[in-house]
Order: structure tokens, then C-alpha cells, then sequence
């Protein structure tokens, strides 16, 4: 038997199926895409003429929606039309940390996997292959299966399914290089035609020795190891830092030194604000209540013990910022660079510059906040705090406001906290910033991204993660 592919749907165009889709696009141009959402507006910004105005900033993104968009892929509402004229169906919705009921704050909140089914079920044709793009808590391939079945009542017409799991490792910001060169292609099943039919259409870009195929279930877990291993590092390295600040040893001289053992590797020993993002806190909770239920509490507590540095990270640097300042931030203007949870991105979920600099509202302090991507009504949302465009220094009372660029962001400031390492901040004019802020004034590099030597010769007091402190 052989699964040819001409149509595909994919339920979701969020950060994961906007991308992936139109990455797939580009290489399978006889492959008719219908990326369906029932979100409208998302889906008319992705139809936007302005792509500018497209619902995601992904560098190469534009370029590729210029060249496949109307092509080979479309963005639509119409569920109906678009899963049931597809042989593959990639479900890529988002699966958020359950708010209610059981498992609350910890087990994957599945409702809009469940309804994504149940549309497939509906509408689809016979010998749909059925992809889990999202991720996805080990075992959920077995609940999909069973709507899918289940929603079909009369047993003679029931149609046949095939259930993949093909996690996606793409990561934000660096997304349309990822999807083109991945380091592998992860593909779960138990039938062979169908996972051929998937190996078939990623060889066509991708080296077919990059393509792994696992039973469903390893694949479903190791998507979360994967993410449970990468914010591990980060909570390693910055409970690091803080043992250099103390000690005097230099946190970019460590990793590197750690760095260079093969066996650790260079990547992502990066000391800062803490992970942010939608993902690694919401895969390790997930982790977390998996072992749990399984019963093996000592898992559950090991992985807690990453959320848990991760989320002491922000809270002591936080402390630190107001330490130096006196011991009081109230009425003073801070400069807050950068809000989204990384650079190249303008997604804001779960950024760590959110806590950071609601406690720093909280203290007192009057907040400008410049972010190359991230605009005014998402802080606003974020912060859940009303944009003052007018600061009143003898409130008492912490506020913020939007700036548009460093230099507006930095004037009268008494001090700059660098939250993103876009790298604009690596290149700050330094001569023409000291002149702005209010003296004493000082930068916090909680990236380690800037050119602190030069704040330095300005007169500007620094303050570095993973570093003794100078100015003591
Ligand atoms: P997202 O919130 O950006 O997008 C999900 C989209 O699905 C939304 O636009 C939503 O409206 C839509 N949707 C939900 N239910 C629907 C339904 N029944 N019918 C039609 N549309 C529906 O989420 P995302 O960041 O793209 O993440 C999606 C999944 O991929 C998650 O499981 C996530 O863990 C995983 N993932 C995300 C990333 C990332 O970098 N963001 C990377 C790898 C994996
Ligand atoms: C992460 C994984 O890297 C992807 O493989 C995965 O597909 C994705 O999660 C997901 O499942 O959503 P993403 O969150 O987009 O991707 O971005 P990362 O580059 O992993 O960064 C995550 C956070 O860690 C950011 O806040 C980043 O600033 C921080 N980080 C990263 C550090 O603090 N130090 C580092 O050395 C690296």
C-alpha cells in the first residue's frame, strides 16, 4: 500500500503551524496547504497584504509567504472544506497548562486537542493520516485514536485513521532555519505506510539520516525530555552565576570551560533573566504531573527543582536592582530594555522581563519600556497594567511607559536593565547614553550582552550576571 499526499490540512496557525506549514510549503509545491484556525483575525493577519501585519515576527518568514502564500498554501476559517478534501491533517493547536479541574497548574489542558479530533472525525476521508504536531503528554495518541473511533457510530462505515506523533523542535526566533536544517526529524507510529508517507515528504528537504522513527510513545516523550533537558542547562548555568558573583569567578569563562567537554557541548550555557516562552515551563509541569501519576515522586521533584531556580533567577536579580539603588526604587525611572522572552521574537508568553518588571512597578518604580518587536498594547496586556504617559514623580506609585527607542528609554533614567539580547543592545552608544541618565546611573546586563567596558569609561556603574560585583 502507498499513502499519496496531495492535500494537507493543519489545524492551528499559531507560532508552530504558521511556519512549519509554510516552510513545507515552499519545498512540496504540488502539495495543496490549507492552514485552518478559528481564530479570525489571526487568520486574516496572515492574509494580510501588509506582511508587516503578519501574526508572527520570524526572520526569512515574509520572504517565504511572499513566494508560497496563494501558491500552495493558504490561510482560511473553512474547517470543513479543508479536512475534508486532506489525505494528512497536521494538529498543531496550542496545548496550555490546565487552569481548572484536575491536574490543575500542571497537566497539559488537551480540550483543544479533543475538539481538533472530533473535527476530524467529522469531516474527514478515509485513510486521513492524522499527525500530532503540538506537544503532547505521553499516551495522548491512544485518546485521539479513540475519539476518532468512538465519534463513528455505525461500525460498517467507519473510517480507517493513522495516528502519528511528530513533535516539532523548532525554536522561536531562529524558527524558518530550524524547520529547514532541523538537527532531526522525530516520527512516531505503528503503521508503516503512513510514517513512509511523512519520511517521503520531509526527504524531500531534509537528509534522510536526519529522520528518526521511534514507536509513538518514545517520540510523544522525548518532545518534553527534549524541552525538560534544554531549560535543565539554564537553570544549571544560573544557579552557577550566582555562585561566580559570590566567588569571583567569571560565568562567561566557566561555560566555555564547561563548554569545551564534548560530552556537555557549548550550547545553551547562557547565564540570565531565567527561560521564559510558552513551552519549557508548561512541558515540565506537564513532566512533572506525569511522573506523578505514575507514582514516582522522586522524577516529579527532580524536575521541580528547574522550575524552581528558574523562577528564583528573577526574583534575586529583581532584589539585586533595587540593592544597588539604594535600596529603593520608588519614584525612580528605570529603563527597561527588551520584553520579549528572547531575541527575534515578538512573543511575550511567559517572558521573564513580565515578573521582572512587575515587581519593579510593584517597589515604585516608573518603568520605559523599549522593545524592538514587542508594542505597547501586548506590555499593556502583559503587565495588565494601563500604559502613564505621564510620569508623576512624587506619586510613590509605580507606573510604566512605552518607548520607542533607547534613547527616549534612557533619558533622566537612573538606571537600564537589559532583559532581551537583541542585538541592538550589544551596540548601545554609550557616550550619547551616559549623557541622558540621571548619575549616579547604572546599566544591569542581565544577558551579558553589552559592552560594559565602554558604559564603564562613560562613568556609568555596571552590574553583570555570573560576575563579582566592581563597584562594591
Ligand atoms: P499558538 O497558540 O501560537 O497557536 C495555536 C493555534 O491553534 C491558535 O491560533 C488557536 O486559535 C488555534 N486553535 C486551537 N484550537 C483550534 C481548533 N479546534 N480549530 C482551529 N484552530 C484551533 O501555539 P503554538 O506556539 O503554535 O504551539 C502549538 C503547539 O506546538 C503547542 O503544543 C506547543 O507546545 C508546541 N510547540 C510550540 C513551539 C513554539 O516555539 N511556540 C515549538 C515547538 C512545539
Ligand atoms: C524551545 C526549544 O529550544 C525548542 O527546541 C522547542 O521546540 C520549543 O522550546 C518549544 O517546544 O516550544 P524556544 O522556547 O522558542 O524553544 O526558545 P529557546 O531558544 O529554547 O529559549 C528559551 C528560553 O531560554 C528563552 O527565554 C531564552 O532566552 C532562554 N535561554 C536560552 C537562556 O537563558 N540561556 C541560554 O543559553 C539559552
Amino acid at each position: 500500500m502507498t499513502l499519496k499526499v496531495k492535500n494537507i490540512c493543519c489545524i492551528g496557525a499559531g507560532y508552530v503551524g504558521g511556519p512549519t506549514m509554510t516552510v513545507l510549503a515552499n519545498y512540496c509545491p504540488d502539495i495543496h496547504i490549507n492552514v485552518i484556525d478559528k481564530n479570525k483575525d489571526r487568520i486574516n493577519a496572515w492574509n494580510d497584504e501588509d506582511l508587516s501585519k503578519l501574526p508572527i515576527y520570524e526572520p526569512g518568514l515574509k520572504e517565504l509567504i511572499k513566494k508560497c502564500r496563494g501558491r500552495n498554501i493558504f490561510f482560511t476559517t473553512k474547517v470543513k472544506e479543508s479536512i475534508s478534501k486532506a489525505d494528512m491533517i497536521f494538529i498543531s493547536v496550542n496545548t496550555p497548562t490546565k487552569e481548572k479541574g484536575v491536574g490543575a497548574g500542571q497537566a497539559s489542558d488537551l480540550k483543544w486537542i479533543e475538539a481538533s479530533a472530533r473535527e476530524i472525525a467529522k469531516y474527514s476521508k478515509d485513510n486521513a493520516i492524522i499527525i500530532e504536531k503540538s506537544t503532547l503528554p505521553v499516551k495522548t495518541a491512544e485518546t485521539i485514536k479513540e475519539i476518532l473511533d468512538a465519534s463513528q457510530r455505525k461500525l460498517q462505515d467507519r473510517k480507517k485513521f493513522f495516528v502519528l506523533s511528530n513533535p516539532e523542535f523548532l525554536a522561536e526566533g531562529n524558527a524558518i532555519n530550524d524547520l529547514e536544517y532541523p538537527d532531526r526529524v522525530l516520527i512516531g507510529g505503528d503503521n508503516e505506510f503512513a510514517i513512509q508517507a511523512l519520511i517521503d515528504i520531509y526527504s524531500r528537504w531534509v537528509d534522510p539520516k536526519k529522520i528518526i522513527t521511534t514507536n509513538l510513545w518514545s517520540s510523544e516523550l522525548s518532545k518534553l525530555c527534549a524541552n525538560a533537558f534544554l531549560a535543565q542547562r539554564i537553570s544549571s548555568i544560573n544557579s552557577i552565576s550566582a555562585l561566580c558573583e559570590r566567588t569571583g569567578a567569571d560565568i562567561n569563562e566557566v561555560s566555555k570551560a564547561i563548554g569545551t567537554d564534548s560530552r556537555i557541548g557549548s550550547k545553551f550555557l547562557n547565564a540570565g533573566v531565567g527561560f521564559g516562552g510558552s513551552c519549557f515551563k508548561k512541558d515540565i509541569l506537564n513532566l512533572i504531573y506525569i511522573s506523578n501519576f505514575y507514582g514516582l515522586k522522586e522524577v516529579a521533584k527532580y524536575w521541580e527543582q528547574v522550575l524552581k531556580i528558574n523562577h528564583w533567577q528573577a526574583k534575586r536579580l529583581s532584589t539585586i536592582v533595587v540593592e544597588k539603588l539604594f535600596g529603593t526604587i520608588t519614584d525612580k525611572k528605570i529603563a527597561i530594555l527588551g520584553f520579549s522572552f528572547k531575541a527575534n521574537t515578538n512573543d511575550t508568553r511567559e517572558s521573564p522581563a513580565i515578573e521582572i518588571c512587575n515587581s519593579l512597578i510593584e517597589e515604585g518604580a516608573k518603568l520605559s519600556i523599549y522593545d524592538p518587536k514587542v508594542n505597547r498594547e501586548q506590555i499593556e496586556k502583559d503587565l495588565n497594567l494601563k500604559e502613564n504617559k505621564e510620569f508623576n514623580f512624587h506619586s510613590g506609585i509605580g507606573s510604566w511607559q512605552f518607548s520607542n527607542n533607547i534613547s527616549s528609554a534612557s533619558k533622566n533614567a537612573d538606571a537600564i536593565l537589559i532583559l532581551t539580547e537583541w542585538a541592538e543592545f550589544m551596540n548601545i552608544n554609550w557616550s550619547e547614553v551616559s549623557t541622558k541618565m540621571r548619575p549616579p546611573s547604572w546599566v544591569f546586563d542581565l544577558r551579558n550582552v553589552v559592552n560594559i567596558e565602554e558604559a564603564k569609561e562613560y562613568g556609568i556603574k555596571t552590574w553583570r550576571v555570573g560576575f563579582e560585583e566592581p563597584n562594591k
